[in-house]
Protein backbone atom coordinates (compact mmCIF):
# COMPACT_ATOMS: atom_id res chain seq x y z
CA UNK A 1 0.00 0.00 0.00
CA UNK A 2 2.63 2.35 0.82
CA UNK A 3 4.14 1.84 -2.58
CA UNK A 4 1.42 2.30 -4.42
CA UNK A 5 0.30 5.08 -2.68
CA UNK A 6 3.50 6.96 -3.13
CA UNK A 7 3.28 6.39 -6.94
CA UNK A 8 -0.20 7.89 -6.26
CA UNK A 9 1.18 11.20 -4.42
CA UNK A 10 3.97 11.29 -7.48
CA UNK A 11 1.33 11.32 -10.04
CA UNK A 12 -0.61 13.97 -7.88
CA UNK A 13 2.12 16.46 -8.58
CA UNK A 14 2.72 16.38 -12.54
CA UNK A 15 -1.11 16.61 -12.35
CA UNK A 16 -1.32 19.61 -10.49
CA UNK A 17 1.73 20.89 -12.42
CA UNK A 18 0.51 20.73 -15.54
CA UNK A 19 -3.61 21.67 -14.57
CA UNK A 20 -1.96 24.89 -12.89
CA UNK A 21 -1.06 26.16 -16.35
CA UNK A 22 -4.63 27.56 -16.47
CA UNK A 23 -3.29 29.90 -13.90
CA UNK A 24 -1.11 31.62 -16.53
CA UNK A 25 -4.69 33.14 -18.02
CA UNK A 26 -3.66 32.87 -21.30
CA UNK A 27 -6.96 31.41 -22.73
CA UNK A 28 -5.61 27.82 -22.23
CA UNK A 29 -2.93 28.22 -24.55
CA UNK A 30 0.11 26.78 -22.77
CA UNK A 31 -2.33 24.17 -20.43
CA UNK A 32 -3.71 22.77 -23.80
CA UNK A 33 0.13 22.38 -25.60
CA UNK A 34 0.75 20.63 -22.32
CA UNK A 35 -1.87 18.80 -21.92
CA UNK A 36 -1.63 17.81 -26.00
CA UNK A 37 2.22 17.12 -25.20
CA UNK A 38 1.24 14.12 -22.41
CA UNK A 39 -1.43 12.54 -24.48
CA UNK A 40 0.54 12.02 -27.44
CA UNK A 41 3.72 10.95 -25.72
CA UNK A 42 4.20 7.09 -25.82
CA UNK A 43 5.95 6.83 -22.59
CA UNK A 44 3.73 8.75 -20.92
CA UNK A 45 0.82 6.86 -22.20
CA UNK A 46 2.69 3.53 -21.03
CA UNK A 47 3.09 5.07 -17.49
CA UNK A 48 -0.71 6.17 -18.02
CA UNK A 49 -1.85 2.29 -17.50
CA UNK A 50 0.59 1.75 -14.75
CA UNK A 51 -1.47 4.51 -13.00
CA UNK A 52 -4.66 2.83 -13.13
CA UNK A 53 -2.92 -0.53 -12.26
CA UNK A 54 -1.32 1.26 -9.04
CA UNK A 55 -4.66 2.84 -8.29
CA UNK A 56 -6.97 -0.65 -8.34
CA UNK A 57 -3.64 -2.41 -7.07
CA UNK A 58 -4.00 0.74 -3.79
CA UNK A 59 -8.19 0.29 -3.54
CA UNK A 60 -7.96 -3.57 -3.74
CA UNK A 61 -4.84 -3.71 -1.07
CA UNK A 62 -6.82 -1.06 1.21
CA UNK A 63 -9.84 -3.54 1.02
CA UNK A 64 -7.66 -6.53 2.03
CA UNK A 65 -6.32 -4.75 4.86
CA UNK A 66 -9.93 -3.33 6.22
CA UNK A 67 -10.60 -7.02 6.02
CA UNK A 68 -7.55 -8.44 7.89
CA UNK A 69 -8.39 -5.79 10.79
CA UNK A 70 -12.09 -6.96 11.34
CA UNK A 71 -10.76 -10.57 11.33
CA UNK A 72 -8.54 -9.75 14.24
CA UNK A 73 -10.97 -8.64 16.59
CA UNK A 74 -14.20 -10.31 15.65
CA UNK A 75 -15.27 -9.35 18.97
CA UNK A 76 -15.23 -5.37 19.77
CA UNK A 77 -13.83 -3.38 22.61
CA UNK A 78 -16.22 -3.23 25.84
CA UNK A 79 -14.30 0.52 26.21
CA UNK A 80 -13.19 2.24 23.52
CA UNK A 81 -11.63 5.73 23.31
CA UNK A 82 -10.04 6.04 19.92
CA UNK A 83 -9.56 9.95 20.24
CA UNK A 84 -6.94 8.97 23.13
CA UNK A 85 -4.69 7.65 20.95
CA UNK A 86 -5.42 8.13 16.79
CA UNK A 87 -6.67 10.90 14.74
CA UNK A 88 -9.82 10.57 12.94
CA UNK A 89 -8.95 11.14 9.31
CA UNK A 90 -6.18 8.32 10.19
CA UNK A 91 -9.28 6.12 11.51
CA UNK A 92 -11.86 7.00 8.26
CA UNK A 93 -8.82 6.29 5.19
CA UNK A 94 -11.44 3.66 3.92
CA UNK A 95 -14.66 6.03 4.44
CA UNK A 96 -12.14 9.13 2.79
CA UNK A 97 -10.69 6.35 0.14
CA UNK A 98 -14.21 5.49 -1.05
CA UNK A 99 -15.27 9.53 -1.33
CA UNK A 100 -12.75 9.88 -3.66
CA UNK A 101 -13.23 6.94 -5.26
CA UNK A 102 -16.74 8.12 -6.18
CA UNK A 103 -15.40 11.69 -6.92
CA UNK A 104 -12.50 9.70 -9.50
CA UNK A 105 -15.24 8.16 -11.31
CA UNK A 106 -17.35 11.19 -11.83
CA UNK A 107 -13.58 13.16 -12.75
CA UNK A 108 -12.60 10.59 -14.98
CA UNK A 109 -15.61 9.97 -16.78
CA UNK A 110 -15.83 13.39 -18.02
CA UNK A 111 -12.21 14.62 -18.42
CA UNK A 112 -10.28 11.85 -19.09
CA UNK A 113 -12.94 9.96 -21.66
CA UNK A 114 -13.54 13.17 -23.50
CA UNK A 115 -9.95 12.89 -24.78
CA UNK A 116 -10.11 9.45 -25.58
CA UNK A 117 -12.77 10.28 -27.71
CA UNK A 118 -11.00 13.01 -29.30
CA UNK A 119 -8.08 10.87 -29.82
CA UNK A 120 -10.11 7.74 -31.02
CA UNK A 121 -13.32 8.48 -32.37
CA UNK A 122 -13.29 9.00 -36.34
CA UNK A 123 -10.19 8.11 -36.95
CA UNK A 124 -9.23 10.91 -34.34
CA UNK A 125 -10.88 13.86 -36.68
CA UNK A 126 -11.66 15.75 -33.45
CA UNK A 127 -8.60 15.27 -32.10
CA UNK A 128 -6.47 18.78 -33.84
CA UNK A 129 -9.89 21.04 -32.63
CA UNK A 130 -9.83 19.06 -28.41
CA UNK A 131 -10.00 22.24 -26.79
CA UNK A 132 -9.83 20.60 -22.87
CA UNK A 133 -8.81 24.16 -21.56
CA UNK A 134 -12.41 25.12 -23.03
CA UNK A 135 -14.01 22.06 -21.47
CA UNK A 136 -13.18 22.93 -18.39
CA UNK A 137 -14.00 26.65 -18.50
CA UNK A 138 -17.62 25.32 -19.43
CA UNK A 139 -17.98 22.26 -17.08
CA UNK A 140 -17.15 24.45 -14.14
CA UNK A 141 -19.37 27.44 -14.93
CA UNK A 142 -22.06 24.45 -13.05
CA UNK A 143 -22.04 25.45 -8.85
CA UNK A 144 -23.08 21.74 -8.30
CA UNK A 145 -20.07 20.67 -10.43
CA UNK A 146 -17.73 23.03 -8.14
CA UNK A 147 -19.44 21.46 -5.13
CA UNK A 148 -18.41 17.92 -6.01
CA UNK A 149 -14.82 18.76 -6.61
CA UNK A 150 -14.37 20.86 -3.59
CA UNK A 151 -15.76 17.75 -1.85
CA UNK A 152 -13.15 15.39 -3.90
CA UNK A 153 -10.33 17.77 -2.78
CA UNK A 154 -11.48 17.86 1.04
CA UNK A 155 -11.56 14.63 0.94
CA UNK A 156 -8.12 14.33 -0.52
CA UNK A 157 -6.97 16.46 2.06
CA UNK A 158 -7.51 14.40 4.60
CA UNK A 159 -6.76 11.45 2.85
CA UNK A 160 -3.18 12.77 2.21
CA UNK A 161 -2.72 14.41 5.66
CA UNK A 162 -2.63 10.70 7.16
CA UNK A 163 -1.75 8.67 3.86
CA UNK A 164 2.08 10.54 2.71
CA UNK A 165 3.81 9.84 6.28
CA UNK A 166 1.65 6.50 6.63
CA UNK A 167 3.32 5.40 3.10
CA UNK A 168 6.57 5.85 4.96
CA UNK A 169 5.78 4.07 8.01
CA UNK A 170 4.26 0.97 6.15
CA UNK A 171 7.42 0.92 4.46
CA UNK A 172 9.27 0.27 7.29
CA UNK A 173 10.97 4.01 7.64
CA UNK A 174 10.24 5.09 11.39
CA UNK A 175 13.57 7.54 12.52
CA UNK A 176 13.63 9.39 15.38
CA UNK A 177 15.02 12.19 13.22
CA UNK A 178 13.35 11.70 9.83
CA UNK A 179 9.81 10.76 10.66
CA UNK A 180 9.02 14.42 12.09
CA UNK A 181 10.77 16.03 8.75
CA UNK A 182 8.37 13.31 6.67
CA UNK A 183 5.67 14.60 8.71
CA UNK A 184 6.30 18.02 7.83
CA UNK A 185 6.75 17.50 4.35
CA UNK A 186 3.76 15.87 4.41
CA UNK A 187 1.46 18.29 5.52
CA UNK A 188 3.38 20.96 3.22
CA UNK A 189 2.54 18.14 0.01
CA UNK A 190 -0.76 18.01 0.69
CA UNK A 191 -1.30 21.67 1.65
CA UNK A 192 -0.12 23.16 -1.47
CA UNK A 193 -1.41 20.35 -3.37
CA UNK A 194 -4.90 20.04 -2.64
CA UNK A 195 -4.80 24.59 -2.35
CA UNK A 196 -4.32 24.78 -5.98
CA UNK A 197 -6.51 21.88 -7.09
CA UNK A 198 -9.60 23.59 -4.75
CA UNK A 199 -8.47 26.71 -6.42
CA UNK A 200 -8.98 25.32 -10.02
CA UNK A 201 -12.76 24.58 -10.65
CA UNK A 202 -13.23 28.15 -8.23
CA UNK A 203 -11.72 30.66 -10.41
CA UNK A 204 -13.23 29.28 -13.18
CA UNK A 205 -16.25 29.51 -11.57
CA UNK A 206 -15.40 33.29 -10.29
CA UNK A 207 -14.55 34.33 -13.40
CA UNK A 208 -11.13 34.84 -12.48
CA UNK A 209 -9.92 32.97 -15.46
CA UNK A 210 -10.66 33.26 -18.78
C1 LIG B 1 -9.67 19.67 -8.67
C2 LIG B 1 -9.13 19.96 -9.76
C3 LIG B 1 -8.83 19.01 -10.89
C4 LIG B 1 -8.94 19.32 -12.19
C5 LIG B 1 -9.39 20.66 -12.76
C6 LIG B 1 -8.56 18.15 -12.97
C7 LIG B 1 -8.54 18.08 -14.36
C8 LIG B 1 -8.24 16.95 -15.10
C9 LIG B 1 -8.24 16.87 -16.54
C10 LIG B 1 -8.55 18.06 -17.47
C11 LIG B 1 -7.91 15.59 -16.90
C12 LIG B 1 -7.79 15.01 -18.33
C13 LIG B 1 -6.36 15.03 -18.79
C14 LIG B 1 -6.21 14.39 -20.16
O1 LIG B 1 -6.82 13.37 -20.40
O2 LIG B 1 -5.44 14.92 -20.98
C15 LIG B 1 -7.71 14.84 -15.68
C16 LIG B 1 -7.38 13.50 -15.60
C17 LIG B 1 -7.24 12.79 -14.44
N1 LIG B 1 -7.32 13.27 -13.14
FE1 LIG B 1 -7.75 15.18 -12.64
N2 LIG B 1 -8.23 17.13 -12.10
C18 LIG B 1 -8.39 17.60 -10.80
C19 LIG B 1 -8.20 16.89 -9.64
C20 LIG B 1 -7.84 15.54 -9.57
C21 LIG B 1 -7.65 14.81 -8.35
C22 LIG B 1 -7.80 15.41 -6.95
C23 LIG B 1 -7.31 13.53 -8.70
C24 LIG B 1 -6.98 12.35 -7.85
C25 LIG B 1 -7.18 12.24 -6.57
C26 LIG B 1 -7.32 13.46 -10.14
C27 LIG B 1 -7.07 12.31 -10.88
C28 LIG B 1 -7.10 12.24 -12.25
C29 LIG B 1 -6.85 11.01 -13.01
C30 LIG B 1 -6.54 9.64 -12.42
C31 LIG B 1 -6.93 11.36 -14.37
C32 LIG B 1 -6.73 10.46 -15.58
C33 LIG B 1 -5.27 10.25 -15.78
C34 LIG B 1 -4.71 10.68 -17.07
O3 LIG B 1 -5.20 11.62 -17.71
O4 LIG B 1 -3.71 10.08 -17.45
N3 LIG B 1 -7.63 14.70 -10.63
N4 LIG B 1 -7.91 15.69 -14.60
Amino acid sequence: MGLTGLFLISFLIIHVGVNSCIFLNDGGETFNAVAHFMSHNWILRFLEIGLFAALILHIVQGLVVWKQNSAARPVKYAVNAPGANSKWYSRSMGLLGTLLLFFLIIHVSKFFLDTKIALYADGGAHDASHNLYAEMKAEFQKWWVVVIYIIGVISLFWHLIHGFQSAFQTLGINHKRYTPLIKIIGIGYTVIVCLLFALMPVAFYAGWIN
